[in-house]
């Protein structure tokens, strides 16, 4: 199984008690944006840098900027939505895609009804996502942006099960996946356990 698990203490703590059922809606929302942000630190770590020469106000010298790539988020409605603001704080420049996906509750299988990118020219994209369930949304997801061109894409969660983790490693081995969690498994309705409920639902004060 190719995840990478990012668990900083911070991170635990607040997935915790996202996970709590009594948890809010505002509460929810406000700790998702800001795991988000914490895992966005670690999943930029490779982002290369160049040298920059600048003058501080005591002498010239050389510092490091970003360089190459432009980055993309790229949320999967409707969930994926509670993830953008944290990445922005972190990468304020970064463009915005936006991906319709919904898994039908019968089938489990997504069902898409969105895709609008932006110029995909020298981009890294990172799809974000809090719950890989049985994997089909990220499969799909990724599909999307492949078939549109795009070859550089992290996928980024909160919590995983591990069967969604193995399809899309089946899928899309190309693709890093970060998560906060990887669970125990499914339950018979396609739920992660323990997991946190319909991540959708709590985001937006739905059901
Ligand atoms: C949830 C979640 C993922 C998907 C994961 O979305 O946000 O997109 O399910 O399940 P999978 O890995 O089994 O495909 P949902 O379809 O509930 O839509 P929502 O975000 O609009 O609530
Ligand atoms: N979607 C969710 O929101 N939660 C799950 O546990 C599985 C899919």
């Amino acid at each position: 199984m190719q995840v990478n698990i990012i668990d900083h203490p911070l991170i635990q703590h607040k997935l915790t008690i996202m996970r709590k059922k009594e948890t809010s809606s505002a509460d929810f929302r406000k700790l998702l944006e800001e795991i988000t942000m914490l895992m966005g630190y670690e999943a930029t770590r490779d982002l290369p840098l160049e040298d920059v020469e600048i003058e501080t106000p005591i002498q010239k010298t050389v510092g490091k900027r970003l360089t190459g790539k432009k980055i993309a988020i790229v949320p999967v409605l409707r969930a994926g939505f509670g993830m953008v603001q944290g990445l922005l704080d972190l990468i304020p420049s970064a463009r915005i895609g936006v991906i319709g996906l919904y898994r039908d509750p019968e089938t489990l299988k997504p069902v898409e009804y969105y895709c609008k990118l932006p110029n995909i020219e020298n981009r890294s994209f990172i799809i974000v996502d809090p719950m890989l369930a049985t994997g089909g949304s990220s499969v799909a997801a990724i599909q999307m942006l492949k078939d549109r061109g795009v070859k550089d894409i992290r996928l980024m969660c909160l919590v995983a099960a591990p069967e969604g983790v193995d399809t899309v490693n089946k899928a899309h081995p190309d693709v890093k996946i970060y998560t906060a969690a990887v669970d125990e498994c499914l339950n018979e309705h396609g739920y992660i356990v323990p997991g946190l409920g319909d991540a959708g639902d709590r985001i937006f004060g739905t059901k």
